[in-house]
C-alpha cells in the first residue's frame, strides 16, 4: 500500500448528525459464528474495513459460502462446527489481533493442520496468551519464537480437554478464544477475567442458540461457561455503529468550542461505554437518546455539546470498558484543565502499537506535557506551545485518527505519516470528520 498522509489544520467547531460503521469486534464474531453455525445467518451493518473482511477471507478460504460483503449486507451458509475445510495456503490476517486471537480457538478444535500469518504490526504482538490455554486444552500449536506470528495449528481432530481458565490479564480476545475452543471439547469450558471485557462473545453465542452462563465472582471478576459439543443456529445480525470508532467524533466535539454533534444508532454494550463515563467525569455534556435495543445489543444516539473540560484520575475499573479509546482520551486530557492520570493499563503496550509510547511521544510532539509511565500516562492538560509536527501512527490506525482529532486545539499545522491502517476499523473516518467541521487533506 502507497503511504498515506494525513495534514490536519488546526482549528474547527464540530456540528452535524452523523452514522459511523459497524462495530469492528461484532463484525467479526457474525461471520465466524455464522460460518461455524448450522443454517443461513444474514448481516446488515457489517463493517467493511480490512480487520473485518480478514477474518470474512478466512473463512471463505476454509470453504464457507460467504455473498458480499454489499453495502454492509453479508450472507453466511454456515457449514456447521465440523464443517470447515483446510485452507490452501497460509491465512493473512493482516493488522487484526482479533481475527488472530479468536480463529486460534476454532481452529485449535479442526481435524487439519493450518497456518496464520500477519503484517509487520500483528507479527509483533503477543499470541502466548492464547496459545497457553489452548495448550492446556490438548491442542497442538507452534509460534515463531517469542510467541509471535506465523502460528501453525496441528489440528489433531481429537476432542479438546475441558478447562476452568484464570486469565492473567483482562483480555476479551482471550476469553473469546477460549470460549470458542470450548465448543469443540468434551465437557464444560470457563474464562474466568480478571475485569469485565467486552461479553459479545457470550451475548452472540446465547443468540445463536449455544448456551453460555456468565457469573459475577466478586466486584471485578467475571467466569463464562459452557458445554463443549452443542450446535449453533443461523440468525440474522443488526451490527450496530461502532463506539469505538464513534469515540473519535466524541472527542471532537467534547474538545472544541461550540461543538454540537449527534452520532446515531452507537452500540451501547456495557462492557464497552467506559469512554461516555470518562468522558462525563470530565465534564463533559453527553445525552444519550433513543434508547433501544438491536439483536441483543442496546444502542442509542450520542448527543455531545462542547463544555470544559478538567483533568481526572481515570478510575482503574473503566479501563478495560475503554480499553480502545486510550489514544483519543489522551488527546482529550491534552486538552482539559489541569492533569489527568491514567494507572492501570498496561494493556496498552501491546495493541497494534505501543499506545502509551507512541501517544506520549506524539503529543510531547505537537507541545503537550505529557509523560509515559509503565502502566499509563500523567498529562497536564490546557497549555500547548505551537509547534509544526510530523507523527509516526507506528502501524496502529486509531493512533491516526487521535492524532486527526489533536488538531483541533493544536496552534500548528500536524502532518501524520502512515494513515492507510484508518481502513483496518473505519474507512471512511476522513470523509465524516471533514464533514463535521475539521480541515484533512489525504496526500
Ligand atoms: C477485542 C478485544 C480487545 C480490543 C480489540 C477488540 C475483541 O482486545 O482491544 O480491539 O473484539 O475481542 P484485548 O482482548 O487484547 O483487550
Amino acid at each position: 500500500m502507497s503511504n498515506v498522509k494525513f495534514k490536519v489544520q488546526p482549528g474547527g467547531t464540530i456540528k452535524g448528525r452523523i452514522r459511523v460503521p459497524g462495530d469492528k469486534s461484532i463484525s467479526h464474531r457474525s461471520i465466524m459464528l455464522g460460518a461455524i453455525a448450522e443454517g443461513t445467518t444474514t448481516v446488515t451493518g457489517f463493517l467493511e474495513g480490512a480487520d473485518a473482511l480478514a477474518t470474512l477471507q478466512a473463512f471463505k478460504d476454509m470453504g464457507v459460502q460467504i455473498e458480499g460483503p454489499n453495502d454492509g449486507n453479508v450472507t453466511i451458509k454456515g457449514v456447521g462446527l465440523r464443517g470447515l475445510k483446510k485452507p490452501e495456503k497460509p491465512m493473512d490476517m493482516g493488522n487484526s489481533g482479533t481475527s488472530t486471537r479468536l480463529l486460534a480457538g476454532i481452529l485449535a478444535g479442526q481435524n487439519f493442520d493450518c497456518e496464520l500469518i500477519g503484517d509487520a504490526s500483528l507479527s509483533k504482538r503477543p499470541m502466548k496468551r492464547v496459545t497457553d490455554p489452548l495448550a492446556e486444552m490438548g491442542a497442538k500449536i507452534e509460534t515463531a519464537e517469542g510467541g509471535t506470528l506465523p502460528m501453525k495449528i496441528f489440528g489433531e481432530g481429537n476432542t479438546l480437554k475441558s478447562i476452568d481458565y484464570i486469565l492473567p490479564m483482562a483480555s476479551a480476545q482471550v476469553k473469546s478464544c477460549v470460549l470458542l475452543a470450548g465448543l469443540y471439547a468434551d465437557g464444560q469450558v470457563c474464562a474466568t477475567e480478571p475485569a469485565p471485557t467486552r461479553d459479545h462473545t457470550e451475548r452472540m453465542l446465547n443468540g445463536f442458540g449455544y448456551e453460555v452462563k456468565s457469573e459475577k465472582l466478586d466486584k471485578q471478576r467475571m467466569k463464562a461457561c459452557l458445554q463443549g459439543g452443542g450446535k449453533l443456529t443461523g440468525r440474522h445480525i443488526d451490527v450496530p455503529s461502532d463506539i469505538s470508532s464513534a469515540a473519535f467524533f466524541m472527542a471532537a466535539a467534547a474538545v472544541s468550542k461550540g461543538s454540537d454533534l449527534v452520532i446515531e444508532h452507537v452500540g451501547m454494550n456495557p462492557t464497552r461505554v467506559g469512554i461516555i463515563d470518562i468522558l462525563k467525569l470530565m465534564g463533559a455534556n453527553i445525552e444519550l437518546e433513543n434508547f433501544h435495543e438491536v439483536g441483543g445489543e442496546p444502542v442509542a444516539d450520542v448527543h455531545i455539546r462542547y463544555a470544559p473540560l478538567k483533568g481526572i484520575h481515570i478510575p482503574e475499573n473503566l479501563v478495560a470498558l475503554a480499553i480502545d479509546e486510550f489514544p483519543v482520551l489522551f488527546v482529550v486530557a491534552a486538552s482539559a484543565e489541569g492533569q489527568t492520570v491514567l494507572t492501570g493499563a498496561e494493556e496498552l503496550r501491546v495493541k497494534e502499537s505501543d499506545r502509551i509510547q507512541v501517544m506520549a511521544d506524539a503529543l510531547i510532539a505537537i507541545g503537550v506535557d505529557a509523560q509515559p509511565t509503565p502502566d499509563g500516562m500523567v498529562i497536564n492538560g490546557g497549555v500547548q506551545k505551537p509547534q509544526n509536527a510530523e507523527i509516526q501512527s507506528h502501524h496502529d490506525h486509531r493512533i491516526s485518527m487521535a492524532m486527526t482529532i489533536a488538531g483541533l486545539n493544536a496552534v500548528s499545522e500536524i502532518v501524520i505519516d502512515d494513515c492507510a491502517n484508518v481502513n483496518t476499523s473505519f474507512p471512511i473516518f476522513v470523509d465524516l470528520i471533514n464533514q463535521v467541521g475539521m480541515q484533512v487533506e489525504v496526500i
